[in-house]
């Protein structure tokens, strides 16, 4: 009998050719209508390939406008233009929400220079000198991308950003070291020194929500890569780039479209139609970003969970933090978790809010001192629950 499903199962068609084209990972060799942009990068980083100045630049743009990809691609082209023009000159790409703290950074930073020291026990502004020196007796050069640079900052302060403008400033020589920072917003800069602050403001690029139209010549490359040819229907494009459109996300829409693909697939193999867009839409929210809670450590999963439930049950759109943590206790104990301190929990509530997944106000003085109303940013509560429960039972299956 097995054989027989096995067989079955193996025999079955797919509408994909390449799923893995479809992958949130995945940059394509070329980005539909950022041709604008990757000009304007160009013009602004010119200098540092004809008169090895140095540049910083700030790219903002709200969740799925490419700037993750736009910077990655110009960074690839950059380096090999600057190499054949005979600069010897890297590209480094840091994602500073992944690398959450300033030794990860510098690590990342410095993970391919052959410095030749311990990186261990040297203060940021040491071990930047030690990366200046290097560049210097190389005659090298290094740009970087900060990517999330607005996350980091609201997290760890400005000091770092401050380490790597000023040492390559205080180097005498030509700076060397050039920067793109990326962002949702530039309102991160009010933290930052007033120099560094007003550079970036005037080099940057503000990347616009995609339309319908852009979203669906988006849609069209990937298809045309990830399914085999003639398996989606016509109206499929037309309906997800709508639904997306509002956002202007166009990881959001590759997401809808590979999970209606994924459904088309199961049981009789169809072509992908909007119908299974339809399905596909009531399964996955944009408010959920995967690749955020993916990181999240298993308490602040389980705070999350909590919440998520005592939302649900709740009329309101807030709850009051005396309620969640009573609600994240029960979870622990249902996970077999030791709650952590008090205090641990509003730490949890600080970085959960900075991801961008929370959002809370004051609710004025509880019996516990501070309280405060917590919502969830962009979810349903209950599809955030369900998406939780998968990656804790991920978790715990290990
Ligand atoms: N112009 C484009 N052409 C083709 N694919 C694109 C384009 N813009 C974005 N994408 C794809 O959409 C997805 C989201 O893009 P990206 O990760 O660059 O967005 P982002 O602005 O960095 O979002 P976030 O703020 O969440 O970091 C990626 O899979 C990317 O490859
Ligand atoms: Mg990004």
């Amino acid at each position: 009998m097995y054989r027989d499903i096995f067989e079955e199962e193996m025999a079955r068609g797919s509408v994909f050719k390449d799923q893995s084209k479809l992958s949130p990972d995945y940059v394509p060799g070329e980005l539909v209508h950022r041709e604008e942009e990757f000009r304007e990068l160009i013009r602004l980083f010119r200098s540092v390939l004809e008169d090895r100045a140095s540049q910083r630049v700030l790219i903002t743009g709200s969740v799925g406008v490419g700037k993750t990809a736009l910077t990655l691609r110009f960074g690839e082209e950059f380096e090999s233009v600057a190499k054949k023009k005979g600069l010897d000159l890297t590209y480094v790409h840091i994602n500073c929400r992944k690398q959450g703290t300033p030794p990860m950074v510098l690590h990342k930073l410095t993970s391919n220079l052959p410095l030749g020291v311990p990186r261990r026990g040297f203060t940021p502004q040491e071990l930047m000198e030690r990366v200046v020196d290097y560049l210097k007796k190389r005659d090298a050069y290094l740009t970087v991308t900060l990517d999330e640079l607005d996350y980091f900052v609201r997290q760890n302060g400005p000091d770092l950003l401050y380490s790597l403008t000023r040492t390559a400033e205080e180097s005498g020589g030509p700076s060397r070291l050039s920067m793109i920072a990326t962002a949702h917003s530039s309102n991160f800069l009010d933290r930052v020194d007033d120099a560094t602050k007003s550079t970036f403001m005037h080099n940057s690029i503000d990347l616009d929500k995609y339309n319908a139209e852009q979203l669906a010549d988006i849609l069209k490359q990937r298809m045309k890569v990830a399914f085999k040819s003639g398996m989606v229907e016509e109206g499929t494009i037309e309906l997800i780039s709508d639904i997306s459109a509002r956002r202007g996300d166009a990881r959001f829409a590759l997401e809808l479209l590979w999970f209606a693909g994924r459904i088309a697939s199961q049981g009789e193999v169809e072509e992908v139609s909007p119908n299974h867009v339809r399905k596909a839409k009531s399964k996955i929210h944009p408010g959920i970003r995967r690749e955020v809670l993916g990181d999240l450590s298993k308490h602040e999963l389980l705070f999350l969970l909590g919440l998520s439930r005592r939302l649900k049950i709740s009329d309101g759109a807030y709850s009051v933090t005396g309620d969640v943590e009573e609600a994240y206790k029960v979870v622990c104990e249902e996970y077999g978790e030791e709650p952590r301190t008090h205090t641990q929990f509003w730490k949890y509530i600080g970085r959960i809010e900075n991801l961008g997944l929370i959002d809370t106000e004051l609710a004025g003085e509880g019996y516990r001192g501070r309280s405060q109303r917590i919502s969830i940013s962009d979810a349903p509560p209950d599809m955030m629950e369900d998406e939780i429960e998968e990656l804790l039972d991920n978790l715990y299956k290990k």
